[in-house]
C-alpha cells in the first residue's frame, strides 16, 4: 500500500473513497448472492452494472486500494502457461461406493456403521445426512482472514492443480467471508447446470457454424464443467457458466463450532456458499433408503446431473470415533445410480423404418450396460442429427440412456482417446426403404426420410402391430418384436384385426412356439380386448397422436363414432388439437380401410366403458390424487391411471398424507405399508371400478 494512505493532506477524501470502496463491494457482493445462489434478484440488472461500473472506475483512479476480494476481480487475470501444483493442507479422499440398484447398499453400510459404535439391535437408529452425489468435479476452496486466496482441483488428493482464477469467475462462490476462522477450507462440487449446458453448447454450434477455428460441442455437463476449470485463459473460463455446491470442509484453524454436519452445511450457507436444497438428514438404513429412492425418482427432472446419492454420519464426534480406512472415511459411503452413459464401439450404422414409415439411423454397438439395461442399439435420430455428430463405423462413443428415454448416442470419443485416425465413410442416407425398397424421401422442411410404401412395406405393418400391443396401448402380453416378425413374415397377419383371428393351431405351428406359450397368447389377446377408448385410440397408431393426445380426445368426444366423424372444427375445438394434428386425424379416417380396421376389431370383441363426453361429464375424482400398488386382478395399472385421470384424478408414485386412496392389488409392498402408516385408505380394484359408476 502506499504512503500517501498516511498523508494527512488527503486523508478526509481517503476516507470517503474507502467507504465508498466498501459500500459498494459489500452492495455488489449481497446483491451477487441474491443473484447466483439465491436466485432472487431484488436489483434490476441495470443497476448491478452502475455500482459495478462505478466500482471498477475507483479502483482504476485508486489502484492502490485494489483488494483481491473485490468483486471487480472476478475476471481479468493474465492467460497462465500451466496450472501450479498445490499440496492440500488436508488431503481430499474419496469415499466408498455402492453401486447396487437395490437397497442393499445403504442396508450395508448402515450394518457397518452400528458394528463400528457397538450399537446393539435396541440402540436408537444412527442419525444420518443425505446428499446428492453431483456429477462435476472436486474443489477446495482456501480462504485466509475470510478471502478467497487459492482454489484447487483434487487431482491425486494429495496434489491438485491451482486454478484459482478460474474459480473466481463462479459468481455463486463468494470471495470474502465475514466472521469466518483463519483459515476455512470449503470442499464441494464444480459442476454445470443442464440448460446452461444445453445453452453453451448452442453458442459452440454457431461458432463452429461461423468457421471459428478450434472450437468444440461438448459432450456432457461434466465435461464442458472440466474443461471450463483447466481452461488457461480466464475469460474463456469466465464465459463458461458454472456452479458450485459445498459438502465439506478441509483444514480449518480458528473457532468453528458445530457438533454436527447438517451444520456444518447450514453454517457455510450462512457464509453464502450454495448448498443444495435436497440435503436432509435421515435415520437408520430405511431412511437412506428412503432418500436413494426418492432421489432416483427425481433424477431425471433435477436441473443438474447427479450419479447417486451420498450419506454421512451427522454427528461429527461419531465421524471423528469412526475414523479412516485406506484412504476412505468409515463415515460416509457413496450410493450409486446405474450410469446413464458409458463408452462402447460401434459396430454398423443401420437404417430402421417406423410404423409411420420414417427412417431412422440406428447405431449397432458393442454390447454395453448403461442406465440399468444392456444396450445394443442406439438412435441417431435423424439424418441431419447423424451427420452433425458424425458416428461411424469403428468410433469410441458416448452413449447415453436416462430414465425410460431410448439410448442415444451423445458423441464421438476424439481420435487421442479412443476413436482411430482412419476412420470409415461418413454416414450417407437411403433414398430407398431398405425393407421393402419403396423410394424414400425428406419432405421440405421435414427432418426424416420417410418410406412411401405405407403397409405395402412389412416393416411398417409390423410397428404398427406392435405399437397396438404394446403396454400403453390396448397390451397383449408376449406379442415382441420376434414373434410379431414371424406372424408378418408368415403372412398369418397382415392387419390389427388379423390378429383376433389367430388360431391356437396356427401359433403352436410357429418355430420355437410352445404349447403353452402359444396359449397364453391367446389369452393375452382376449384378455387386451377388455380397453378403454384412449388406449384403443392411442393403439391405432394415427400420426401425431400420442397418449396425451388421445385421452384429450376420448374426453372431449366420449365416443369412437364421434371422433371419425369429427369435422375439423370440431377437432379443434379439443385442447390439445392444433392444425396438425387435426388434419392428421382426419386423413386416417378418410381412408376406408383404416376405419374398415377399427370395425374389424370392434367385431373381434374390443370393447371399452362408455365415457361421458367432457362437456357433461362428471368428475368424481377431481382434486383426488390415488396411489396404484401390486398387480390388480383384472385392470393393468396403465388402465386403471387412465381410468382415475379421465375421471379427474391424479395418479401419483408415493404415498403421503395427501394421498386421498391407495389402489391396491396382490403383490403390494411398501407402499401399502406407508398408507396403513398413515392413514390413507386402501381400496381394490373392485370398489374403484364401484367409485367410477357411481352417481357422484
Ligand atoms: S464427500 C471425505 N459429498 O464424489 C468425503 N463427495 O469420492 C469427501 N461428490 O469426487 C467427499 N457429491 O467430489 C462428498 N455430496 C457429496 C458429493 C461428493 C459429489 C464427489 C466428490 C468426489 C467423489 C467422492
Amino acid at each position: 500500500m502506499t504512503s500517501d494512505l498516511f498523508s494527512s493532506e488527503s486523508n478526509a477524501s481517503d476516507q470517503g473513497v474507502l467507504e465508498r470502496l466498501a459500500y459498494l463491494r459489500g452492495e455488489l457482493q449481497r446483491h451477487g448472492h441474491l443473484y447466483y445462489v439465491l436466485d432472487a434478484p431484488e436489483l434490476p440488472d441495470a443497476q448491478y452494472d452502475a455500482l459495478f461500473q462505478e466500482l471498477q472506475a475507483l479502483e482504476q483512479t485508486n489502484p492502490q486500494w485494489q483488494t483481491p476480494d473485490s468483486p471487480t476481480q472476478r475476471i481479468g487475470g493474465k492467460p497462465l502457461d500451466a496450472f501450479t501444483s498445490v499440496r492440500h493442507a488436508v488431503p481430499m479422499l474419496s469415499i466408498r461406493t455402492e453401486t447396487d440398484t437395490e437397497s442393499s447398499g445403504a442396508q450395508a453400510f448402515d450394518a457397518r456403521i452400528r458394528k463400528e459404535l457397538e450399537l446393539t439391535e435396541e440402540s436408537a437408529p444412527v442419525e444420518y445426512v443425505t446428499e446428492l452425489k453431483f456429477d462435476g468435479l472436486a474443489m477446495n476452496l482456501r480462504y485466509e482472514a475470510g478471502i478467497l486466496a487459492q482454489a484447487a482441483t483434487r487431482g491425486d488428493g494429495e496434489f491438485g492443480e491451482d486454478v484459482t482464477q478460474n474459480i473466481r469467475t463462479i459468481g455463486q462462490i463468494p470471495l470474502r467471508l465475514a466472521h469466518a476462522p483463519e483459515v476455512l477450507e470449503v470442499r464441494g462440487e464444480v459442476y454445470m447446470r443442464r440448460d446452461d449446458f444445453e445453452a453453451l453448447n448452442e453458442r459452440q454450434r454457431s461458432r463452429i457454424a461461423q468457421g471459428e477455428k478450434g472450437e468444440k460441442t461438448f459432450v456432457n455437463p461434466r465435461n464442458a464443467a472440466a474443461g471450463a476449470v483447466r481452461q488457461l485463459d480466464p475469460a474463456i473460463a469466465a464465459q463458461r457458466p458454472l456452479s458450485f455446491f459445498a459438502y465439506g470442509v478441509g483444514e480449518v484453524q480458528g473457532t468453528f463450532a458445530v457438533v454436527t454436519h447438517l451444520e456444518l452445511l447450514e453454517t457455510l450457507r450462512g457464509w453464502g456458499f450454495p448448498v443444495a436444497s435436497q440435503t436432509a438428514t435421515a435415520l437408520g438404513a430405511a431412511g437412506l433408503i428412503e432418500f436413494h429412492q426418492r432421489m432416483g425418482e427425481q433424477r431425471d427432472q433435477l436441473p443438474f446431473d447427479i450419479d447417486g446419492v451420498v450419506y454421512k454420519v451427522n454427528s461429527l464426534a461419531l465421524q471423528q470415533r469412526l475414523g479412516f480406512v485406506s484412504r476412505e472415511p468409515r463415515w460416509a459411503v457413496a450410493h450409486k445410480y446405474p450410469a446413464q452413459e458409458q463408452l462402447t464401439q460401434v459396430l454398423a450404422i443401420d437404417v430402421q423404418v417406423g410404423r409411420t414409415g420414417k427412417l431412422t439411423p440406428v447405431a449397432k454397438l458393442a454390447p454395453v450396460f448403461v442406465g440399468g439395461v444392456t444396450v445394443t442399439n442406439a438412435t441417431l435420430h435423424n439424418e441431419d442429427e447423424a451427420k452433425r455428430k458424425d458416428v461411424r463405423v469403428g468410433d469410441t462413443v458416448i452413449v447415453r440412456r436416462a430414465g425410460d428415454v431410448i439410448p442415444e448416442v451423445v458423441g464421438v470419443v476424439p481420435a487421442a482417446e479412443g476413436t482411430s485416425q482412419n476412420r470409415g465413410a461418413m454416414f450417407a442416407m437411403l433414398h430407398q426403404c431398405p425393407v421393402c425398397g419403396s423410394s424414400a424421401i425428406r419432405e421440405e422442411g421435414e427432418a426424416d426420410y420417410r418410406c412411401t410404401g405405407g403397409l405395402f412395406c412389412s416393416a411398417q405393418r409390423k410397428q404398427a402391430i406392435l405399437h397396438f400391443a404394446q403396454r400403453r396401448a390396448v397390451e397383449v402380453e408376449g406379442l415382441g418384436e420376434k414373434l410379431v416378425d414371424q406372424l408378418v413374415d408368415a403372412e398369418l397377419i397382415r392387419t390389427l384385426p388379423d390378429l383376433y383371428r389367430l388360431g391356437f393351431t396356427a401359433l403352436a405351428q410357429l418355430e420355437r412356439m410352445a404349447e403353452k406359450s402359444a396359449q397364453n397368447i391367446i389369452d393375452a389377446l382376449e384378455k387386451s380386448k377388455q380397453t378403454t377408448l384412449p388406449r384403443f385410440l392411442f393403439g391405432l397408431g394415427i400420426r401425431h397422436v400420442g397418449e396425451a393426445t388421445a385421452k384429450a380426445l376420448a374426453r372431449h368426444f366420449g365416443d369412437m363414432d364421434a371422433i371419425m366423424d369429427a369435422t375439423e372444427e370440431e377437432l379443434l375445438a379439443v385442447g390439445d388439437v392444433g392444425p396438425i394434428v387435426a388434419q392428421s386425424i382426419q386423413t386416417f379416417f378418410d381412408q376406408p380401410h383404416n376405419r374398415e380396421v377399427v370395425e374389424h376389431l370392434r367385431a373381434c370383441g374390443i370393447n371399452w366403458p362408455a365415457i361421458e363426453a367432457s362437456s357433461s361429464a362428471p368428475k368424481p375424482f377431481a382434486a383426488m390424487t390415488f396411489v396404484i400398488t401390486g398387480t390388480l386382478p383384472t385392470l393393468g395399472r396403465d388402465a386403471a391411471k387412465d381410468l382415475i385421470e379421465a375421471a379427474g384424478g391424479k395418479v401419483s408414485g408415493s404415498v403421503s398424507k395427501k394421498t386421498s386412496y391407495v389402489l391396491a392389488g396382490s403383490e403390494a409392498g411398501s407402499k401399502l405399508d406407508k398408507a396403513q402408516e398413515l392413514g390413507v385408505t386402501v381400496i381394490d380394484e373392485a370398489t374403484l371400478m364401484a367409485m367410477l359408476s357411481s352417481e357422484p
